[in-house]
């Protein structure tokens, strides 16, 4: 989840699902975002018959429509990236358990922002993972997303911070602990591999796998295998230096 859009939600769900699958673990990424998919096209597989719009509103069956990626194994539940009038995400719960009865994995790629089709997302959600990046219109965005999340009760794992250069400017991991709280779990750095793995048409930690950013995002997935629960980083003292910005979407 995130509340702005192009902070690498998408990138993060397709590498856990690599990461995950690498390990044999049964896995699949399903793209909700049924307005802007973009999965498919980051691996290369742009066109499906079956996509997660039909399974919704036309009944089509859930497995039909999983695709491998050829070079990874990766499995993916698709959107389909024609234009469908008035979806809706209504019955994704209906999705989830089917995805969930088939896969020790469940990962769903998520929309920015909170939307009608967010929070069926959320509902259908066994825990949620929000990421952000280390600036503060990105994190006031992360903030409503973990104040709807709570709403609705949904256990929250943590917070992703992406492209994380260390600039003097950039919030730490402690000041977005202070203003979410919730733990950071990972900060995964800018790298100019995630871009060329992606018109590469393979996840980084396959296109790049000694690369920094690839070796977090490998850390940050077994965290998940190992222990069935991430680790925090960052963590200790939460300061309450942005309390004050917390507040304003309280
Ligand atoms: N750590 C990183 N270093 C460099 N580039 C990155 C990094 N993470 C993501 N990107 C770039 O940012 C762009 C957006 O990433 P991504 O599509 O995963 O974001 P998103 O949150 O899913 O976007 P949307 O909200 O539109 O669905 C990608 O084109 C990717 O190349
Ligand atoms: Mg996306």
């Amino acid at each position: 989840m995130s509340g702005k859009g192009g902070v690498g939600k998408s990138v993060l769900a397709v590498n856990l699902g690599a990461v995950f699958t690498k390990h044999g673990r049964k896995s699949v990424v399903v793209d909700a975002d049924v307005n802007s998919p973009s999965v498919g096209l980051q691996l290369g597989i742009p066109y499906t018959n079956i996509g997660l719009q039909n399974i919704l509103h036309e009944r089509k069956q859930f497995q039909d429509a999983i695709i491998a990626h050829p070079a990874t194994g990766l499995r993916i539940l698709p959107a389909s990236l024609k234009y469908m009038r008035g979806v809706s995400l209504k019955n994704f719960n209906r999705v989830i358990s089917e995805a969930n009865k088939a896969y020790e994995f469940t990962i769903i790629d998520s929309p920015p922002g909170i939307t009608e089709d967010v929070l069926h997302i959320i509902n259908a959600s066994e825990e949620l993972v929000v990421i952000t990046t280390p600036d503060v219109p990105s994190v006031s965005g992360a903030i409503k997303v973990i104040s709807l999340c709570k709403a609705c009760k949904k256990r929250i794992h943590g917070v992703v911070v992406n492209r994380c250069t260390d600039a003097s400017f950039e919030l730490t991991a402690r000041e977005i602990e202070s203003m979410t709280e919730v733990p950071v779990l990972v900060r995964l750095p800018e790298d100019d591999s995630i871009p060329a793995s992606i018109a590469a048409h393979l996840p980084v930690v396959h296109y790049a796998p000694d690369s920094a950013v690839s070796r977090k995002l490998n850390e940050f997935a077994l965290s998940f295998v190992e222990s069935g629960q991430p680790k925090t980083q960052g963590g200790g003292l939460i300061t309450r230096l942005f309390a004050f910005i917390r507040g304003i979407f309280a």
